[in-house]
């Protein structure tokens, strides 16, 4: 079904921009698998243990301090008794029919496991492959991007005590990949925006909401300019917190989200934010800088049938292979994998574990002003399990 999904989806860019009238019936045939009841979960969790009592998670290390990282994460599992054995897998981009693909035996490593913990891939500018993680999301149809900002007790930034949550559409919208000259000097990009998609994002949205037990949904758009796009991604969302009677809803245009947001955060520590790709993407790492960068924040990339979970930041390549590297954020991503593997236990502990050890602040890596190794600050974390 995925790797019918991803032909598809080139397929259907084709059409749109040939021609007008072909983008709208093939849009009209897209389907999602989670379209389904209301009461029925989206993106929920199918893995199963094996015979030896264990889940088998795909490891994609990837680039730069990639392995350093992954290790520390190797390790702190290791020691915390996760019922977790990884099966690494490479994502060296192959060409095939003139398209970057991953290769199959990853693809089809990810589609057994149902999840995937991935570290930062470097992607060639200007030149080279299309980005492997635009290659992974579209392949999976990751469709929502979850990514949570929490201030960390110990590393003082100009904001105390923020704990957002957004959720980035993360299939479509600016994002479409549908660009094309009208005539030189012009060209035109095009924002998709299909009700199916901003159906099964705001569900998503709803139902993390619940799951996590901030019950507010907040939808950010920019309706009153975009009127069709963002409309309908607006009147998605309200018409999706119908089935939510639990959960509030409101909705704000992006542009006061981001005076508000930076002005003080913690108004929005009650809510879920859900929003169109791109807004999600700039706002998303608007809030990361309020926690203090990109080196704390993890993320996770839903999709019907798998999950990716990654740090949000790079490769790092000026300091890769000197230990100096911070784990912290594909820790916390993988503690959002535990989460959505329903291995709650374990995720607490390992997070307190992590908390504790940088409230401590005595075992820190060099972007937080410390001067440990990264084995050293995992092995802080070990002794605190
Ligand atoms: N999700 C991803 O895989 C992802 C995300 C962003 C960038 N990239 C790729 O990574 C490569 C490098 O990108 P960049 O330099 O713009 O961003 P970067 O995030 O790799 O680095 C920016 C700065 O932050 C530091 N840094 C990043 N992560 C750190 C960590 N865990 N611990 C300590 N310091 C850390 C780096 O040393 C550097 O000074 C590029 O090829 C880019 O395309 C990948």
């Amino acid at each position: 079904m995925l790797a019918i999904r991803s032909i598809a989806a080139p397929a259907r860019r084709q059409c749109l921009r040939a021609n007008g009238v072909a983008m709208l019936s093939s849009l009209q045939t897209r389907t999602y698998a989670a379209g389904a009841s209301t009461h029925e979960k989206v993106a929920k969790f199918h893995g199963k243990k094996g015979s030896d009592g264990l889940y088998t998670v795909s490891l994609i290390e990837g680039d730069g301090i990639g392995p350093e990282i992954a290790q520390s994460v190797k390790d702190i599992f290791k020691a915390a008794n996760t019922p977790i054995k990884w099966e690494p897998v490479d994502v060296t981009p192959r060409l095939k029919d003139g398209k970057t693909v991953i290769p199959d035996e990853t693809i089809e490593s990810i589609e057994r496991n149902k999840v995937a913990l991935k570290g930062p891939l470097a992607t060639p500018i200007g030149k080279g492959h299309v980005s492997l993680n635009l290659t992974l999301r579209r392949t999976f149809n990751l469709f929502a991007n979850v990514r949570p900002c929490r201030s960390i007790a110990g590393f003082k930034t100009p904001y105390d005590g923020v704990d957002t949550v957004l959720i980035r559409e993360n299939t479509e919208g600016e994002y479409s990949g549908i660009e094309h000259v009208v005539v030189d000097g012009v060209v035109q990009s095009i924002k998709l925006i299909t009700r199916e998609a901003s159906e099964r994002v705001c569900k998503y949205a709803f139902q993390y909401a619940e799951e996590i037990g901030k019950l507010k949904v907040r939808a950010v758009h920019k309706a009153t300019i975009m009127k069709m796009s963002d409309g309908l991604f607006l009147s998605t969302a309200q018409r999706v917190a119908k089935d939510f009677p639990a959960v509030e809803f409101d909705a704000e245009l992006i542009d006061n989200t981001c005076l508000k947001i930076v002005t003080d955060p913690t108004p929005y520590n009650d809510k879920v934010l859900v929003m169109p790709n791109l807004y999600g993407d700039i706002l998303s790492d608007t809030c990361a800088g309020l926690i203090g960068g990109l080196g704390l924040t993890p993320s996770a990339n839903i999709g019907d049938e798998c999950s990716i979970f990654e740090a949000v930041h790079g490769s790092a390549p000026d300091i890769a292979g000197k230990g100096l590297a911070n784990p912290t954020a594909l820790l916390l991503s993988s503690i959002m994998m535990l989460r959505h593997m329903g291995l709650e236990e374990q995720a607490v502990r390992i997070e307190k574990a992590i908390f504790e050890t940088l409230a401590e602040g005595k075992t820190l890596t060099g972007d937080l002003h410390g001067t440990a190794k990264t084995h050293e600050y995992a092995g802080a974390i070990i002794s605190r399990l």
